[in-house]
């Protein structure tokens, strides 16, 4: 049972689709005050867990931190961190009370679970505006499943999606693209997507390309295609400034980017310079910026990821003019009275500022919105621009997209990847660890940079990360422009890396199966294990392995040098390895602990009691997959539920 209760005058953010009458009284768990802007305060007893939040730092039990919601554009992904790119305000409660928590409010808000005082859960938020649904179940995850109900079906994207991709900021003009295909295809590993970061641009502007590295854009994709590769391009949020470019000229003549308070643009500087925020939250912009993907579109294009949409800001006009003054002052104290950590501190207050987030508006409806009453909306409805003109361009065929900044609706539109992470070993946990909170928020189709993003990597994490990566629906290999290369073909051994690049592909007609009973049904692709051992109270402390779908759990190494891994079963299954002989190693275990021994080129997984999946023979991209090599593993005598559709069409 879901009821909803609405305080003060709450913008409406479309996160919820199904319209629930508002509930009379006080919610039943915690107490409220709307004294100073909003409070909710829930007294936690020693056991209860927290679920939620989907993308966040720390653990798959949110407790003993304080996280924020407020998209930020921040690279370093440390324990410390309160804020990521997305915004997600659902919480279960799961304990000696079992509920559910959604708070519908699209500016800064606080959770603050046990940070303050460890047995209490406290979230708070400015304004008394908002809509805060409480979900009554069986248990966390049956509250899970009815409130994604309520917040609608979870995109769906085109089956090649869950091949493998090949990203690295850096790539520039066609022979960069070419040699990465060449390098993939001559060493048989297995790829679908290779993507373009910015420098495809003609100068970083968003639906452009470079004429000078792509003389014939529509040529080189077709001759892609032709290998069975998809280009997926980036489109970032900032529309740059400069006569004669279309988007621009058009942007401004139509009154498509947000305003000032004195109706002039808002300018903010990001990778192609000055630029304009197309004001997605106004359903005319939102309809024209969504039209323009088509350019690229009509050129053969069949996935994008959407990026920079906090949206990021490296300075504004405002904040420059009052840097340079600030320098000014600095260059003329003689005194020696303003330090040089001034002036540090001051160059890291200039990008992101909450400031600048005050300094822009919004049309919605004809009414003018200041951003920082709405500012976790941006990312959402960027994507939503895109997944609304798609269905217009493209009615029969599903296109990929995914996302950088996200609030919880946005996942009808499209996925996300969990941003700029680092080539840490402990980031290799994190990605776990967000999985299942994300897809408590609808957003399954997710992954993190596989090899890590920022700082250099090693041939032993890039192959951990990607036994991880073989399980998640978005796997793709990501890095920084110079940092050390970490395409699969860059290291030693590379039998090794299309080995277990091509366990993915002889996985993807279960993994594409269980993510489509998972979207047509609003479940889960990756739980918790409490969630399917409700009973078990080991299994509710285990955060280093993960349920997948109906059948599976999975247990990645992610410790540099060891040999293998702790475990815990919550029942007898069977552990299977990959190995890289192409053999498959089986070996029944009971309930309980084991240390379980994985070398690097092995994939592990475990299966259910009684449960079996289905196998195919490796194949070197979605297309070439050999349906008529399938088998079963597993325990004999069971039966799997296939779902397979054409992979394409609109459902
Ligand atoms: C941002 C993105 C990253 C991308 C870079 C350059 O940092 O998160 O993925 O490579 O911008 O476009």
């Amino acid at each position: 049972m879901i009821l909803k209760y609405t305080y003060g005058n709450p913008f409406n953010t479309e996160a919820v689709v199904t319209a629930l009458d508002p509930a009379e009284g006080a919610p039943a768990y915690g107490s409220l005050s709307l004294e100073k802007g909003f409070s909710f305060t829930y007294k936690m007893s020693p056991a209860d867990i927290v679920y939620g939040l989907g993308e966040a730092v720390r653990g798959i039990n949110k407790r003993g931190h304080l996280y924020t919601s407020e998209c930020a554009d921040i690279p370093d992904h440390t324990e410390d961190l309160t804020s990521m790119y997305a915004a997600h305000n659902f919480l279960v409660v799961d304990g000696i009370k079992t509920f559910g928590l959604f708070f519908d409010y699209p500016a800064k808000m606080t959770f603050d679970i046990g940070y303050t005082r460890q047995d209490e859960l406290t979230v708070t938020c400015e304004s008394a505006d908002l809509d805060l649904y409480v979900i009554d179940g069986e248990n966390a995850y049956d509250i899970v499943k009815q409130f994604r109900k309520i917040i609608g079906r979870s995109y769906i994207p085109p089956k090649f999606a869950f091949g493998f991709g090949q990203s690295r900021w850096g790539y520039t003009t066609a022979e960069d693209f070419k040699n990465v295909v060449k390098q993939y295809r001559e060493n048989h590993i297995p790829m679908d997507m290779l993507y373009m970061d910015i420098d495809y641009m003609e100068g970083y502007k968003d639906f452009t390309v470079n004429k000078e590295n792509f003389p014939d854009f529509k040529a080189f994709v077709d001759e892609m295609k032709a290998q069975d590769i998809h280009l997926i391009p980036i489109i970032d949020a900032g529309v740059k400034i400069e006569d004669g470019y279309d988007v621009y000229e058009e942007g401004v003549k139509n009154n498509y980017f947000c305003k000032r308070e004195d109706g002039s643009n808002f300018a903010a500087a990001v990778w192609p310079g000055r630029t304009h925020f197309p004001d997605v939250l106004n359903k005319d912009a939102r309809a024209w910026f969504g039209g323009k993907y088509e350019t690229l579109i009509s050129q053969g294009i069949d996935g994008f990821w959407n990026d920079m949409n906090e949206p990021s800001i490296f300075y504004s006009d405002e904040g420059m003019a009052e840097f340079k003054e600030f320098m000014q002052m600095y260059l003329n104290d003689e005194s020696g009275q303003i330090p040089f950590f001034a002036v540090q501190w001051k160059v890291g207050t200039l990008a992101n500022s909450g400031e600048d987030y005050k300094r822009f508006y919004h049309n919605v409806n004809g009414q003018m919105v200041r951003h920082d009453k709405v500012h976790n909306l941006f990312g959402y409805n960027m994507t939503r621009a895109a997944g609304e003109a798609f269905e217009k361009i493209c009615p029969d065929r599903r296109i990929l997209m995914f996302s950088r900044s996200s609030y919880i609706g946005m996942h009808r539109y499209g996925g996300i990847w969990t941003g700029d992470n680092k080539s840490w070993w402990s980031h290799i946990l994190l990605n776990l660890k967000m999985m299942p909170s994300l897809n408590m928020c609808g957003f399954l189709y997710t992954g993190a940079d596989l090899g890590g993003f920022g700082a250099n990597t090693t041939r032993d994490l890039v192959l951990r990360w990607l036994a991880l990566g073989v399980f998640t629906p978005l796997m793709r290999n990501h890095s920084a422009i110079r940092t050390r290369d970490q395409e699969c073909y860059q290291f030693e051994h590379v039998e090794d890396f299309r080995h277990v690049v091509g366990v993915r592909y002889r996985l993807i007609p279960y993994l594409y199966s269980e993510y489509m009973k998972a979207a047509l049904n609003d479940d889960m692709y990756f739980k918790p294990l409490a969630f399917d051992y409700p009973d078990d109270k080991m299994a509710r402390q285990v955060e280093d392995q993960l349920i997948l779908g109906n059948e599976i759990m999975i247990a990645p190494v992610y410790t540099q040098n060891a040999d293998g891994r702790y475990v815990y079963l919550p029942e007898e299954m069977k552990f299977i390895k990959f190995m890289p002989d192409g053999t498959i190693y089986e070996e029944i275990l009971p309930q309980g602990h084991h240390y379980v021994k994985i070398a690097l080129n092995e994939v592990p997984l475990f299966i259910k009691k009684g449960k079996c999946v289905p196998i195919v023979d490796a194949a070197e991209s979605v297309e070439q997959i050999d349906k008529n090599t399938m088998q079963y593993i597993g325990y004999e005598n069971a039966v799997y539920d296939l779902y397979e559709d054409d992979g394409i069409s609109r459902i």
